[in-house]
C-alpha cells in the first residue's frame, strides 16, 4: 500500500525542494495521518515531527482546538475576497497582531505564503518612499547567507547559491552585507567584536549609499535556512539605530522565527526594538492553512492614504485574509496565551538543552547553538561524506523521526507540546542517527 503511494506520488508530484532522481535512493515518506507531535504512515509507523513540518506546526498535528475553530468557520464562512468585504476573522486577528506588537505595528496586509509577504513588504517599501517623491530609494540590503523565500522578488534578497545561481538573470542584485553570525568571526575575535565589525561595515554602506536604499531585510536572531545562524541582540539594536539615523526601513522577517519559536513572541523583542515592516507566515496558522502578513507602522499606513489611487498599495491575492486561515490563527494565539506557551516554551528550551548534553562531549561535533526551541550544531566537515544530510534524513526515518539537516548542520525545532519523554526520545534518536550516519 505505501509503496503504492509513493510510487503514484513520484509519478504524478513534483516535490519542493527537491532533485527527483535522488529519489530512486532516498525513500519518500508517504503519510496516513498526523495527530499530536508524531506522523503515521500507512503502517501505522510513527515519526517524531522534530521540525515541525517545515517549522510550520506549533501545536500539534491534528490539535483539537484548531480542528475545533476551523470546522465552526466552516459552516459559517469559508471564504470571500477581501477587497470592499470584511469579515470578523481578518479584523479580530489584524487586532490581536497589532496589540501583540503594542500597537506598534498596527495595520495588517494579508497574503498566502511567506515568499509573498516578504515581496509585500519589499512593495511597500519601496512604494513609500515613491510616494514620498523619492523613487531614486529602490535598492535593498540583505544579510549575507540570507534566506526570504522562493519567487523572484524573494529571491532578490537570498543569498544562497543552490536557491539563487540559477535565476539569477532574472532576480535583482541585493546589496549584501556581512552577516553577524558569530561562526563568521575571525580567529581571536570575539562575538561582540564580530557584531560591531558588521554593524561598522553596515554604517559605511549606508553613509554613502543611504540616498539609493529603500529597506534592509533581516531575519531576527536566527537565519533559519542558512544553518540556524545565530546572532547577538545588540546587531538588531545597533541595526535600529542605523537605519532611524539613515533613513532606510527595517523589515523584520519573522515568518520562522516568531510566534514564540525564539522565547518571545517575536524575535524582535530580544533587542526591544520595533522594525518599520514585519513578515509572518508559517506558524502563525498553527501550521494548519497557508497564511502570511505583513505589518506595519501608522507611520507607513499613512504615505498610502490619500484621494489618489496611484498611492494606494496595489497587491492583490485571491486569498488574502481568508477567514478559515484567520480562524486557524485566532485558535493558535488562543492557545499560546490561555496555555501559557511563553513560559512552557522555557521549559521546553531547558528539556531540549538536557537532551542535547552529549553533544558538547563529542569532538566530531562543533558549534552547539540554541534560541529558545531552535537547537543546532554543526558536524565538522572532515568527519562528513556525501549526501550526509540526505542520508541522516534516511536513517532518522528508521529510527522514527522526521528530521533534515541544511548541510552539516543538524537542527531540531519540534512542535511546543513535545513533553520530557519524547524531547529525551528526540536528543537520544538524533545521537544514535548520527552515529549510524557517520559509520555509514
Ligand atoms: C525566513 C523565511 N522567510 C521566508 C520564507 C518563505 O516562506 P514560504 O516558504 O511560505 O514562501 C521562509 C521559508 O522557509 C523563511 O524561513
Amino acid at each position: 500500500m505505501d509503496n503504492d503511494w509513493t510510487e503514484r506520488s513520484l509519478k504524478a508530484v513534483w516535490h519542493p525542494c527537491t532533485q527527483m532522481k535522488s529519489h530512486e535512493e532516498v525513500p519518500l515518506l508517504a503519510l496516513a495521518r498526523g495527530s499530536g507531535a508524531y506522523l503515521y504512515d500507512h503502517q501505522g509507523k510513527s515519526y517524531l515531527d522534530s521540525i515541525s513540518s517545515w517549522w510550520t506546526n506549533l501545536f500539534g498535528h491534528a490539535n483539537p482546538s484548531i480542528n475545533q475553530a476551523i470546522k465552526d468557520q466552516l459552516d459559517t464562512l469559508e471564504h470571500v475576497m477581501l477587497a470592499g468585504v470584511t469579515h470578523e476573522p481578518v479584523i479580530v486577528l489584524s487586532e490581536r497582531l497589532s496589540t501583540l506588537t503594542n500597537h506598534q505595528l498596527g495595520h495588517a496586509f494579508y497574503a498566502s505564503d511567506g515568499a509573498s509577504a516578504v515581496e509585500i513588504a519589499l512593495k511597500m517599501s519601496f512604494h513609500y518612499w515613491r510616494n514620498h517623491g523619492k523613487s531614486e530609494k529602490n535598492q535593498f540590503i540583505c544579510l549575507q547567507n540570507s534566506y526570504h523565500g522562493e519567487t523572484l522578488g524573494a529571491l532578490s534578497v537570498t543569498d544562497i547559491p543552490i536557491f539563487t545561481d540559477a535565476y539569477s538573470v532574472l532576480t535583482r542584485q541585493p546589496i549584501i552585507v556581512p552577516s553577524p553570525d558569530f561562526r563568521l568571526a575571525k580567529p581571536g575575535q570575539s562575538e561582540d567584536e564580530h557584531t560591531s565589525y558588521c554593524l561598522q561595515e553596515l554604517e559605511q554602506l549606508l553613509q554613502s549609499n543611504q540616498a539609493l536604499i529603500a529597506a534592509m531585510i533581516i531575519e531576527p536572531m536566527v537565519q533559519c535556512a542558512t544553518g540556524m545562524a545565530m546572532y547577538s541582540a545588540q546587531y538588531l539594536k545597533g541595526l535600529r539605530a542605523l537605519c532611524d539615523q539613515y533613513h532606510i526601513h527595517l523589515i523584520a522577517d519573522e515568518i520562522a522565527v516568531g510566534c514564540g519559536r525564539t522565547g518571545k513572541f517575536f524575535a524582535c523583542e530580544h533587542a526591544n526594538i520595533w522594525p518599520d515592516l514585519m513578515t509572518l507566515s508559517k506558524g502563525i496558522s498553527g501550521g494548519y492553512l497557508p497564511l502570511s502578513v505583513v505589518l506595519c507602522t501608522d507611520h507607513i499606513y499613512d504615505a498610502f492614504y490619500a484621494d489618489s489611487s496611484q498611492k494606494a498599495f496595489l497587491h492583490s491575492h485571491s486569498f488574502a485574509g481568508n477567514p478559515l486561515a484567520c480562524r486557524a490563527a485566532l485558535a493558535s494565539l488562543d492557545i499560546y496565551k490561555q496555555e501559557h506557551y511563553l513560559s512552557k516554551n522555557l521549559i521546553l528550551a531547558q528539556q531540549l538543552n538536557k537532551a542535547f548534553e552529549w553533544t558538547s562531549q563529542d569532538h566530531r561535533i562543533e558549534h552547539v547553538r540554541q534560541l529558545g526551541t531552535i537547537l543546532a550544531f554543526d558536524v565538522k566537515k572532515d568527519f562528513i561524506a556525501q549526501r550526509f544530510s540526505q542520508i541522516f534524513f534516511s536513517i532518522g526515518l528508521d529510527k522514527g523521526l522526521l528530521i533534515r539537516p541544511i548541510g552539516n548542520t543538524v537542527y531540531v525545532m519540534p512542535p511546543y507540546i513535545l513533553n520530557e519523554e519524547q524531547t529525551q526520545f528526540l536528543g537520544a534518536t538524533v545521537q544514535t542517527t548520527l552515529e549510524a550516519t557517520l559509520a555509514s
